[in-house]
């Protein structure tokens, strides 16, 4: 049987799933609660990734190696720190990097020691998938969140998306984190918390995964005040909404 593995960042963004799971089993391993289930007919596991890249390095490797899962698809915020990536706006990852990865002058900056590399791909497949009910799901939704830049419509874009161990908190730091990144071949659309670990996680195992973000600030000085409010809001609506899109398409 193909499982498939629901990881939201936040239990806000979790508890719509939560309630339209069928046949709903909790089961408590690592310290984390994980709801076995079906949505729309589909085996899932539901599960919350805890914030960065350890915890979620954590529930990933759970996922796989306790649940059996198949694939991982992750559904959360970030900020946009990318040209054009509004409040509101919904980022599909094509592919991660680590902004705090720097083990230089053993390897170069943002490379993964021993890997290789500093870019881990989502899968082609399961990406595709996600954008589509991206698309889907959010039709129609407006891009009013961000009273300075109100739009009629919202953005959904796909890219890069650079994660770490900070909640980047203000338009210095954030132009300074994107400069690094782009003088080292890199233009990340956004930046979040656990996204580039559970990629890992999965690289090392085999396993699809696929990650779409909610642009809830912009990494600026505001970020802080627009966050908590725009999770329970929005971002756990569109978590929702994609996810019943993706469902049929899995
Ligand atoms: N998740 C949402 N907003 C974020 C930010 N500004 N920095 C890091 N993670 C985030």
């Amino acid at each position: 049987m193909t499982t498939t593995a629901i990881l939201s960042a936040l239990a806000e963004e979790q508890q719509g799933l939560i309630e339209q799971l069928k046949n709903p089993a909790p089961v408590t391993r690592a310290g984390r609660d994980f709801w076995c289930g079906e949505l729309q007919g589909r085996s899932v596991v539901l599960a919350l990734s805890k914030i960065g890249k350890v915890a979620a390095a954590t529930t990933a490797t759970t996922l796989i190696e306790a649940f059996d899962v198949s694939r991982i698809v992750f559904t959360g915020v970030a900020g946009g720190v990318g040209a054009g990536v509004h409040v509101g706006d919904v980022v599909v990852a094509t592919e991660f990097v680590q902004h705090d990865m720097d083990a230089s002058p053993l390897f170069p900056r943002y490379q993964i020691p021993l890997y290789g590399r500093s870019l881990l791909a989502c899968d082609a497949t399961l990406t595709a998938m996600l954008l589509e009910a991206s698309r889907a799901g959010l039709a129609g939704a407006s891009g009013h969140f961000d009273k300075n830049n109100a739009r009629a419509s919202m953005g959904i874009h796909s890219g890069l998306i650079a994660s770490g161990d900070r909640f980047i908190s203000g338009a210095d730091e954030a132009r300074a984190l994107q400069h690094a990144l782009q003088a080292a071949g890199f233009a990340p659309l956004a930046v979040e918390m656990e996204g580039a670990a559970v990629a890992q996680v999965c690289f090392d195992y085999g396993v699809p995964f696929a990650a779409v973000r909610t642009i809830s600030d912009r990494a600026d000085d505001q970020a802080h005040v627009d966050f908590p409010l725009f999770v329970t809001e929005v971002a756990s609506r569109y978590a929702l909404a994609i996810i019943q899109n993706l469902m049929p398409l899995l």
